[in-house]
């Protein structure tokens, strides 16, 4: 592998994910002695504004196309995301005009619909729940009758963070689902555990796997919640099956780049693929400090055609929470007791910290505002220090 000295990576959107992206690129370009330039193409309150920007909505052809058009010519430089939903027009008429784009438009498009998406991983012979497309309400309904049990309807397009999804537990539940918004409709499952494995695969299909980590959504939102690494005996023996599900499903998907591929271990023992995300991800969060590469360095490393070494988790155990905005309150806020718990957490032995704040100028009800995050030996010393956190800690009203 031949290492040049500069590199241009151009990223649609700019919110925490970018930040990690960022701060990824300064890490790696000092380790290896290389130029990493990350622009990001964000909204005006997008917090990617502090780093090298250009204002512009990554859902307008205009905008994306102008952007990219940047690279036209240039050595080294990807255009690539930092969240999926983006103009594909746009990406598909700068790879027609030679522009390197990471995860590809074709990718991408696949991705948006989750009708496409799960269509594909199915056609790919990966192992999905049962699913139908459901383009009004009495398709639904005839899906309910025909599973004759209760089901989960989700959004086609522009499903995110759990965002449109229902469950319908009979058939007047159905007045629950827009009547004209498609969406893809599955069995509800006997779920005994989620797991996620990030891949990172470059052009030239070469493919890492991340350990496999737990995570647990919150039962109403069906947002990830809190996420695991631990030597649970389940856990440690699929590993590798795990791995194989996640890596076969990002070659289906011809991702190239970083993915988090979401899978469910039914209580009677089949694993099934949810969803692909092709991009870092909340479920990687535990890379960022944790293990010997970042999902943010692994994502640059295989866009960028740099070395894809083995990935693994620096300690036996680890344990993240999401903090999220509290439901009743919206605006400026502060993260009450913070300092005082970090103060209180120099003197944790053997348990290191990870507090990544993202800064975000104002809260609404779920949002993601920040991620608390612990290693250590000991699970339950780690689960102490959470329970600390959560006590010492708030989010309230500035
Ligand atoms: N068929 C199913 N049976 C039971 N539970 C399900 C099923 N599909 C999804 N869920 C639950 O809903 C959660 C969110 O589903 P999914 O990942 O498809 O939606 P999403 O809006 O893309 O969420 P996110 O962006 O947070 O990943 C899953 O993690 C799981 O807990
Ligand atoms: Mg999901």
């Amino acid at each position: 592998m031949e290492l040049k000295k500069e590199y241009t990576v151009y990223i649609l959107g700019g919110g925490q994910l970018g930040q990690m992206i960022w701060y990824a690129a300064q890490k790696l370009s000092k380790k290896l002695g290389i130029t990493i330039t990350v622009v990001f193409l964000c909204k005006e309150d997008d917090l990617c504004t502090s780093f090298d920007h250009q204002i512009g909505d990554i859902n307008r052809y205009s905008d994306v196309y102008n952007f990219g058009l940047r690279l036209k010519g240039v050595e080294n430089a990807v255009l690539s995301i930092e969240i999926e939903e983006c103009n594909l027009m746009a990406l598909m008429q700068l790879e027609e005009e030679g522009v390197v784009v990471y995860p590809s438009s074709s990718s991408l498009e696949s991705i948006q619909d989750k009708y496409k998406q799960i269509s594909r991983l199915n056609y790919g012979r990966i192992p999905v729940p049962r699913f139908t497309l459901c383009k009004n309400r009495q398709e639904l309904i005839n899906f309910y009758r025909d599973v004759a049990a209760s089901i989960i309807w989700k959004p086609k397009m522009g499903g995110r963070d759990g965002l449109g999804i229902r469950v319908v537990n009979n058939q007047a539940d159905s007045a629950k689902i827009p009547n004209a918004i498609p969406g893809v409709a599955q069995p509800l499952l006997d779920i005994a555990k989620e797991v996620s494995v990030l891949v990172a695969r470059n052009a030239k299909g070469i493919t890492r796997c991340s350990p496999v980590f737990e995570t647990i959504q919150d039962s109403e939102t069906h947002c990830l919640h809190y996420l695991k690494y631990s030597q649970d005996d389940e856990l440690q023996n699929n590993k590798a099956l795990y791995q194989i599900i996640a890596n076969n499903s990002v070659v289906s998907l011809d991702i190239i780049g970083l993915a988090a591929v979401e899978m469910f271990l039914l209580s009677n023992g089949a694993i099934l693929v949810n969803e692909v995300a092709p991009r870092l991800h909340n479920s990687g969060h535990l890379t960022n400090e944790f293990a010997n590469f970042s999902q943010g360095e692994m994502y640059l490393r295989a866009i960028l055609d740099l070395e894809l070494p083995d990935w693994q988790m620096d300690f036996p155990e680890a344990l993240l929470q999401n903090i999220v905005g509290p439901d009743d309150l919206s605006g400026e806020y502060s993260f009450k007791g913070i300092w005082e718990f970090m103060e209180y957490s120099n003197n944790m032995k053997n348990t290191s910290i990870d507090c990544n704040i993202y800064k975000k100028s104002t809260t609404r009800p779920g949002r993601k505002l920040a991620h608390i995050a612990f290693a250590g030996p000991d699970a339950s010393a780690l689960e102490d220090a959470l329970a600390v956190y959560n006590k010492m800690v708030s989010v309230t009203q500035m």
